[in-house]
């Protein structure tokens, strides 16, 4: 196990991202090539790797739509866990949102994970009390 290198996600990575998600955490609706491909489009800085050399190790997604800014698909390889990597990878995130003008970021943490919980406290985020996060799904 190497030094841990940190860069941007590009269109050449789409395909390691996508299998590594499908080890690395849970399946969502945007794991797919389109939806990636726009995200990148968008903010291509917001979309961060970790890599061992040439192994994918972890992933991030700074989102930010000018009003509010969230972290999401933040997953660690198995093997990598505990090492601080997924810290590293949120303080990036968070330095780019900032410099980007977020003011407030919100996580969407997997209910069933005490992991997450433990994980996202120990980066400072707290359990939101004012609002409940209601979704849709717009797939047709
Ligand atoms: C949650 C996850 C991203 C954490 O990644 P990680 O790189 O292992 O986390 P870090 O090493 O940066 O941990 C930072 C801190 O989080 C807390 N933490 C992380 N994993 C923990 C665990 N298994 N149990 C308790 N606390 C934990 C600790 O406070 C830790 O600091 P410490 O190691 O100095 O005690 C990783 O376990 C993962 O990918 N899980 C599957 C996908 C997932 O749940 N993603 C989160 C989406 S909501």
């Amino acid at each position: 196990m190497g030094t841990i290198q940190y860069r941007s996600c590009t269109s050449s990575d789409i395909d390691q991202v996508l299998k590594f998600w499908e080890t690395a955490t849970h399946g969502g609706s945007t794991n797919t090539r389109e939806a990636i491909l726009i995200f990148l489009e968008l903010h291509p800085d917001l979309f961060i790797l970790a890599w061992d050399a040439d192994l994918l190790v972890g992933t991030v997604i700074g989102a930010w739509d000018g009003w509010r800014a969230s972290i999401a698909r933040l997953a660690i390889h198995e093997e990598y866990r505990r090492r601080g990597i997924a810290r590293e990878l949120v303080a990036r995130a968070e330095r780019l949102l900032i410099s980007k003008g977020t003011r407030r970021v919100y996580a969407n943490v997997f209910n069933d994970s005490q992991v997450a919980f433990e994980f996202w406290r120990s980066v400072g985020f707290t359990p939101n009390t004012i609002v409940e996060p209601y979704a849709k799904d717009l797939s047709p």
